[in-house]
């Protein structure tokens, strides 16, 4: 009688990368929504402008931004901003904004060959006001952490520039991620405390079995 071996060799990567996890299903806007806000590291943000050469034209600008540490988004988008710049100058007369985040910042959209524009690559675009954080609050440590971990040259840079922590105070969100136009996420929606920990149950997903081998004699 032939002797049986089994041989069965099983390599578990587990992997704790947070982009690697796929984005919630298109249908799921809310969620969307909230993915896109936490996996994306920049916002452009919209304001009005005040140069004296475009006031009251839309003017757009780039700005780091974080809704919390890797393991605890918020949905707020916490920027640093600073008087000296010109969407800082704008704010200081009209703190009304938009900004506007893709999942064109990751490489997911160029993953699936999607160009930036197709629907599929999905956006979220959020208008509220930008408002100071109160310094010395527990807010403002919330959100200069969250900032610091993603951004950690942020810590560096000048002093002299008067950076402050600064939130968005959502009026409205709209996702853009499929084909027929964008959809309003209700804010109850967009803030449901447990739609994170749904999202991080995706992370399942990401355990890959790099290598099954199993040698039968
Ligand atoms: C996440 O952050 C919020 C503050 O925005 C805090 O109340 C909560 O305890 C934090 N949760 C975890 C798991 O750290
Ligand atoms: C900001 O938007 C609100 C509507 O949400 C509007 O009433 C207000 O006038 C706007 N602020 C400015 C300075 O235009």
């Amino acid at each position: 009688m032939n002797s049986k071996f089994v041989v069965l060799t099983i390599f578990f990567a587990v992997v704790n990368a947070r982009l690697l996890y796929n984005p919630p299903d298109p249908d799921k806007v809310a969620a969307m929504a909230r993915y896109i806000i936490h996996n994306t590291d920049w916002a452009s943000v919209a304001t009005i402008s005040t140069l004296k050469t475009t006031v009251g034209y839309p003017f757009v600008t780039l700005k780091s931004m974080s809704d919390g540490p890797s393991d605890n988004g918020t949905g707020i988008p916490y920027l640093y901003m600073t008087d000296l710049d010109l969407s800082g100058k704008d704010i200081l007369v009209n703190n009304n904004v938009t900004i506007m985040c893709s999942l064109a910042e990751t490489d997911y959209c160029k993953s699936k060959t999607w160009d930036p524009q197709d629907p599929r690559c999905a956006k979220v675009i959020i208008t509220g006001k930008l408002l100071k954080v109160d310094k010395g609050t527990d807010e403002y440590a919330f959100g200069e952490n969250a900032l610091y971990e993603k951004h950690p040259s942020m810590r560096y840079w000048p002093k002299g520039h008067g950076f402050y922590v600064a939130k968005i105070d959502i009026l409205q969100v709209l996702v853009l991620d499929h084909f027929g136009g964008a959809e309003f996420v209700p804010l109850d929606k967009y803030f449901d405390p447990d739609i994170m920990q749904r999202l991080d149950s995706l992370d399942f997903e990401e355990i890959m079995v790099i290598a099954v081998n199993g040698v039968y004699n």
